[in-house]
């Protein structure tokens, strides 16, 4: 083990000892029943006498952080808690840098859905909050079956970097997958990424810049509105009705804003769970070629359809080059395993592969691999029909529980797909009322505001995972959520809205 002794101190090498000692167990960072190194071990180590390690340990078991346990060895215990060091708390002020980056507000914020999936001090909280389908569901077994073939198949292969723009074989089954859906496209012009967050991210570092305009429909994913300020990009937003984005707004807003890039979930989206209308997928496209701005189709939950009929994606409308696809297998498979892709063609796709090269050189072999495998024996598409038969119930489930315990002024209307169903409140209601009351009931959700670019928007309306819980979960959570929202109407007027 190393310390830093320090032979010119006024603190005699027993003190330093016991100090390092002391402020790993205090900070977490020597967790309860450790094993500290044996005196004999660690004098040799830091070449000092055996005697001022018993010394040093000796003051640590007086102040009961360590025990020793005759013929075993000397062990971290349990800190009091007002002795614990806040993880945050350096020993004096922060170097000036940092207070200088805390100081210009530089540092992103913290994340709004964990924020809203705080369930507080319930004993049986019920979460609508997330944003994946139910963990119950992934095939844990079947994917760890693929995981052991795949290692016995390919050996070392299967953990090399692999090529930069993905395991080959991947690619084409994608490109296979995607040709089912209409989307023509060639496995040389897939990239394989870290999720679509990364796919998101790439595309931003390769195409804006600060200040640039990106335009996105209001309301959006948070996640994607997090991104775009880390970028420090203007958001504009366009409007989101029953029928998706109202493309009949964006040619003004496209004159004015000269737009860099346009993003968009044109299937069930996150929040609303609406979709695009036809029509307006034509117009949309019509429109950024005209303007000469690039669409980011983020088809997320493509698969997730459950009823209606199926919207041609912007990319297979795309003659080429003029939009890029990105989807994932976080939310159609499991969102651990980091798996998603961009399709594109030009000269941006070189440029996307390049980007990816620089920040993270490859998106793990392993995981292109097992999916490869996990797709072409067919498990995929049994798994993905499981699941939409699963989450159809329980969306429908929601809706009746919904009609059943909320009041009758509240607005929704059901998706075809995806995970997400979106609520407008009485106009007496805003969700900052109702949260706390609703965590209190046992039930979270996630907040309108967090899918507007600029707040107070959206303090109207709630977004509930649909996927996530079971039925019986659903009925008792919609219950809790009335109650909720009958003790919010009976406060005294909002005016915040
Ligand atoms: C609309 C949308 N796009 C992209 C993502 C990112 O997903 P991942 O990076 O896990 O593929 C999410 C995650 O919630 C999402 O909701």
């Amino acid at each position: 083990m190393r310390i830093l002794l320090d032979r010119q101190s006024d603190a005699s090498l027993y003190q330093q000892i016991y100090t390092h000692f002391r402020q790993g167990i205090l900070s977490g960072s020597l967790p309860p029943d450790t094993r500290l190194p044996s005196t004999r071990q660690l004098a040799r180590d830091l070449g000092v006498n055996r005697i001022t390690v018993e010394t040093a340990y000796g003051d640590l078991e007086a102040e009961g952080l360590v025990a020793s346990k005759i013929g075993s060895g000397t062990y971290v215990l349990p800190p009091s808690p007002q002795l614990l060091i806040p993880v945050d708390e350096p020993d004096g002020p922060w170097p000036l840098w940092q207070r200088d980056l805390q100081a210009q507000g530089d540092l992103p914020g913290k994340n709004h859905l964990e924020e809203a999936a705080k369930s507080g001090s319930h004993p049986n909280p019920i979460a609508f909050a997330g944003g994946i389908g139910d963990p119950r569901l992934f095939p844990v077994d079947d994917y760890r079956k693929v995981i052991q073939a795949v290692l016995r198949r390919d050996g070392m292969a299967a953990l090399e970097y692999g090529e930069r723009n993905g395991y080959a074989p991947l690619r084409a089954t994608i490109a296979h997958v995607l040709a089912s859906q209409g989307i023509t496209v060639r496995p040389e012009n897939i990239l394989v990424t870290a999720g679509s967050q990364q796919a998101l991210t790439l595309v931003c570092q390769l195409l804006l810049k600060p200040g640039d305009t990106i335009l996105v429909e209001t309301p959006t994913y948070a996640g994607a509105l997090d991104l775009f300020r880390l970028f420090h990009l203007k958001i504009v937003g366009i409007p989101v009705d029953g029928h998706g984005m109202q493309v009949e707004k964006l040619e003004k807003i496209l004159q004015h804003q000269h737009p860099k890039l346009l993003y968009t979930i044109p299937n069930f989206h996150n929040p609303t769970g609406t979709c695009l209308s036809t029509p307006r997928r034509r117009q949309l496209l019509a429109l950024a070629d005209r303007y000469n701005v690039p669409i980011l189709e983020d088809d997320f939950v493509g698969d997730l359809r459950y009823d209606g009929r199926t919207q041609p994606a912007l990319k297979s409308l795309d003659p080429g080059g003029r939009v890029i696809y990105t989807s994932t297998f976080s939310k159609m498979l499991m969102p651990g395993l980091r798996v998603g892709f961009l399709a594109v063609e030009g000269p941006v796709y070189e440029g996307l592969v390049n980007t990816k090269r620089i920040v993270d050189l490859a998106t793990s072999s392993l995981h292109q691999r097992a999916i490869e495998s996990y797709v072409t024996v067919g498990s995929y598409q049994a798994h993905l029909r499981r699941t939409c038969q699963v989450y159809r119930r329980r969306r429908d489930g929601m809706v009746l529980a919904i009609h059943r315990h909320l009041p009758g002024e509240v607005q929704v209307d059901p998706p075809q797909g995806g995970l997400f169903m979106w609520l407008r409140l009485p106009d007496s209601l805003s969700t900052q009322k109702l949260q706390p009351l609703a965590v209190e009931e046992g039930v979270t959700f996630t907040p309108g505001h967090s899918f507007f670019p600029y707040s107070p928007d959206g303090e109207a309306y709630l977004r509930l995972n649909f996927a996530m819980q079971p039925p019986e979960a659903i009925e008792e959570g919609m219950r809790r959520l009335g109650k909720a929202i009958r003790k919010a109407a009976a406060l005294p007027q909002d005016h915040s809205r």
